[in-house]
């Protein structure tokens, strides 16, 4: 392994279907007032939210509500949650939902005290936190992002048609997550593939880097079969506790910190999928899968011992044979089939872009340089023309 690191996740996981009885006691570790913050009703639908309150009334807080985080939280809605977490002084933000419920979260807790413009600052200018921080704690009911364990918190501002993540450290983790397979039985078909491409492609992110033989590497290759075979089941029976608990714990690790350590990591599927989510508000693992293979197709050359290993290793491709190239290609295959089977969507026009829309989605795509490829805008032109 290259490089030199520091590994630290301050995180503390509750997992399995009784891991909500440890709310209490997280909860105990902070001040009575605690912001809910949670999303368009699902967790009413569920009865989760009943059940939230309740260990909330039991342990003696004083509850500041903030329903309606939309998928792809807004700028907007940021700035109407810090004024409330600010006007009410809370010790506790307490997110009940996805990824952008946990995302939005950690938003707010760094944006509340913030003097300035937190978009610009945190978002334009990639500052750190040099203000109060808010503790974050998270009841995951959606699996993909990781955001549940990372210091990741991706915000959109329509107006100015950009989506941007930026990666907190563990100052800004959550302090605690449970999580619950079972509440994700209730994801629709739809976001319950879309979150399982969004982890697989998280992994496929970091593990595309690097050319030293790196034991994270291996962690990632085992990570991307259990969700593979996971996948499977769950889409035939998305009740399949054994399969959603499998699905929920890799996507943990899929983004955690854990799969970067000793890599440069790649990244740019998420940039060109978050620059064409600016434009369309589409769901985020879709705008992965739309894009992945014309990336992937179009970078191979550039790293082929590692597609070799990824067909060879993920996909169970027989080298014997067949030319390097050819193996590679075979492993892209099976993950293109592998998608198909999950119904997952394969072209960005899907979403909603149109031809007009190209260019605009290319200037807001960020060119990173941890790949096999370190892309120009022409490049991402010819990525997101094969994508459509
Ligand atoms: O809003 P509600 O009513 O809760 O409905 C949600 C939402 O409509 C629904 N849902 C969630 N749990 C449910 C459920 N419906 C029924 N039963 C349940 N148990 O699912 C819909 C999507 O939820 P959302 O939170 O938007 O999905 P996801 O977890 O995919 O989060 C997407 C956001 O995370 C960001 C994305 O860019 C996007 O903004 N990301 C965050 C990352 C991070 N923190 O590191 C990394 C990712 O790459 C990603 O960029
Ligand atoms: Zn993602």
């Amino acid at each position: 392994m290259l490089g030199n690191f520091t590994y630290c996740n301050p995180t503390r996981l509750h997992f399995g279907q009784e891991a909500l009885e440890q709310l209490s006691g997280e909860l105990a570790n902070y001040g009575p007032k605690v912001l809910l913050t949670y999303g368009g009703g699902s967790i009413k639908k569920s009865g989760l939210y009943d059940q939230v309150v309740q260990i909330l009334k039991d342990s003696g807080k004083e509850i500041f509500e903030l329903p309606g985080v939309m998928p792809n939280p807004t700028v907007e809605k940021l700035y109407e949650g810090c004024k409330l977490a600010r006007e009410q002084d809370v010790d506790l933000i307490l997110a009940v939902g996805g990824g952008s419920v946990c995302d939005y979260a950690k938003a707010v807790s760094v944006s509340t005290w913030c003097r300035e413009d937190p978009w610009d600052k945190y978002y334009l200018r990639m500052e750190d936190v040099d203000n109060r921080i808010i503790p974050v704690g998270c009841v995951l009911t959606m699996v993909g992002t990781g955001s549940e364990m990372n210091g990741g918190s991706v915000i959109t501002n329509h107006q100015q048609k950009r989506k941007i993540g930026h990666v907190f450290g563990s100052n800004v983790m959550p302090k605690f997550t449970i999580l619950n397979p079972a509440y994700t039985f209730t994801v629709p078909f739809r976001q319950m593939v879309a979150g399982i491409y969004d982890a697989f492609n998280h992994i496929c992110e970091q593990y595309f880097s690097g050319a030293d033989n790196n034991t994270t590497d291996y962690i990632a290759e085992g990570l991307m079969k259990s969700l593979i075979v996971s996948s499977r089941t769950a889409i035939k029976e998305p009740e399949n506790y054994e399969a959603r608990s499998n699905i929920m714990w890799a996507s943990t690790w899929a983004l955690n910190t854990l799969l970067a350590m000793g890599k440069s990591t790649d990244w740019e599927v998420h940039m060109i999928g978050q620059s064409i989510g600016a434009y369309t508000d589409a769901t985020h693992g879709m705008t992965l899968s739309a894009v992945s293979m014309a990336y992937y197709r179009f970078i191979m050359e550039y790293g082929l011992p590692k597609f070799v290993r990824f067909a060879v290793q993920v996909w169970g491709i027989d080298p014997q044979g067949k030319s390097d190239r050819e193996v590679a290609q075979a492993g892209l295959a099976a993950m293109e089939s592998w998608m198909k089977e999950l119904g997952l969507t394969m072209n960005i026009r899907e979403l909603g872009v149109t031809e007009e829309m190209l260019e605009g989605i290319a200037d807001g795509v960020f060119l990173m340089n941890g790949g096999y490829k370190v892309l120009t805008r022409d490049d991402v032109m010819t990525i997101l023309k094969a994508s459509m």
